[in-house]
């Protein structure tokens, strides 16, 4: 069965079924300082919800390889085998820490795509650099230096550089980068965790984030570009090695240019949906509360399809009896 108009319609919905079920999950979580049970919890109810889906699924991008992860592994299948074959890229809790310590910017979040569609890349990595919609396109290259890309992004925008706010992670090994964008007049904002909201963040004029720059997840760098797929803007990224292993990792997945530089349709192409649920609050949603009179969950999420260009901001009222 082919991923036709119609059911991409349908899926709309279902996905954010789907995230808003690993969100209130991992909310319960939220601030008791275990990464890895809130994980486990969103994970938990992200595979039940995924399994009530009329899909042929594949996870694509999840938890990591078989023997590590239990569920939500790569190449499980998904779904209750009915419906079209599909690719799945999802991360139940994209930021575990942040999560865990009650800060900003938690996510559930999937992606779904005609089969063959998502990148199957590797749990390594990733430099990435993207811009939000509007901008010609290449006026982003990872071949370029930073002072380079903040010019011609400046000069695109028609404003000054120091007008340009990038966001990159806070971590020792972007201290060059750092530098480079502070030389090149640019500002910086700095994030603890969380880069799939670090990219999206540049779609959105509200945060303020021009660019984002820097070396995170690949998975997460495949999240990004199916969301840019859908609400426009542009992502490249280049997958970084740190062993021989990591290598072989990614031949695995049948990479065989290591080198290989990627483009947002390389990462996700085809007809893309796109989905998140807010765990804890952040730029683009906000997380999961509890009604006044505690009976009651709220959620915040948004879903996007490549096809239309729709974006749909979703609150959803979840009974609390019903939900635990
Ligand atoms: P987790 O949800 O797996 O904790 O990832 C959080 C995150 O900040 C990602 O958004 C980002 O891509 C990656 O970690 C960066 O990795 P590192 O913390 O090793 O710099």
């Amino acid at each position: 069965m082919s991923f036709d108009s119609n059911m991409d319609r349908l899926f709309v919905l279902e996905l954010v079924r789907v995230t808003e079920a690993a969100a209130v999950a991992a909310a319960k979580l939220v601030g008791m300082g275990d990464e890895k049970a809130a994980d486990a919890a969103a994970v938990d109810a992200m595979r039940r919800a995924l399994n009530e889906m009329d899909i042929q699924g594949r996870v694509v991008i999840g938890e990591g390889e078989r023997d590590e992860a239990p569920m939500l592994f790569i190449g499980e299948e998904v779904g209750t085998g009915k419906g079209p074959r599909v690719d799945i890229a999802l991360d139940p809790l994209e930021g575990t820490t942040i999560a865990a310590k009650a800060m900003q910017n938690s996510l559930a979040v999937i992606a779904l795509a005609e089969e063959g569609h998502l990148l199957n890349a590797p749990d390594v990595y990733m430099d990435k650099i993207a811009v939000g919609p509007g901008l010609p396109e290449g006026v982003i290259d990872l071949d370029k230096t930073p002072e380079e890309n903040i010019r011609d992004v400046a000069e695109a925008k028609g404003c000054a550089v120091s007008d340009l706010l990038v966001c990159i992670l806070d971590r020792p090994r972007h201290a060059e980068l750092i530098k480079a964008v502070r030389e090149a007049g640019a500002r910086i904002k700095l994030i603890g965790d969380g880069d799939v909201a670090g990219v999206i963040a540049t779609t959105n004029p509200e945060t303020s984030v021009d660019i984002y720059m820097g070396s995170g997840g690949a998975p997460e760098g495949v999240l990004a570009a199916a969301a840019l797929r859908c609400i426009g803007g542009q992502i490249q990224g280049r997958l970084l090695f740190r062993n021989d292993d990591e290598r072989a990792r990614a031949r695995k997945w049948g990479i065989e240019d290591l080198n290989r530089k990627y483009s947002t349709m390389d990462m996700a192409s085809g007809d893309v949906i796109f989905a998140a649920t807010g765990v804890t609050d952040g730029t683009m949603l906000r997380g999961v509360h509890s009604s006044p009179d505690g009976q009651k969950y709220t959620t915040d999420s948004v879903v996007m399809r490549s096809k239309s260009g729709t974006v749909r901001w979703i609150k959803g009222e979840h009974l609390r009896k019903k939900a635990e």
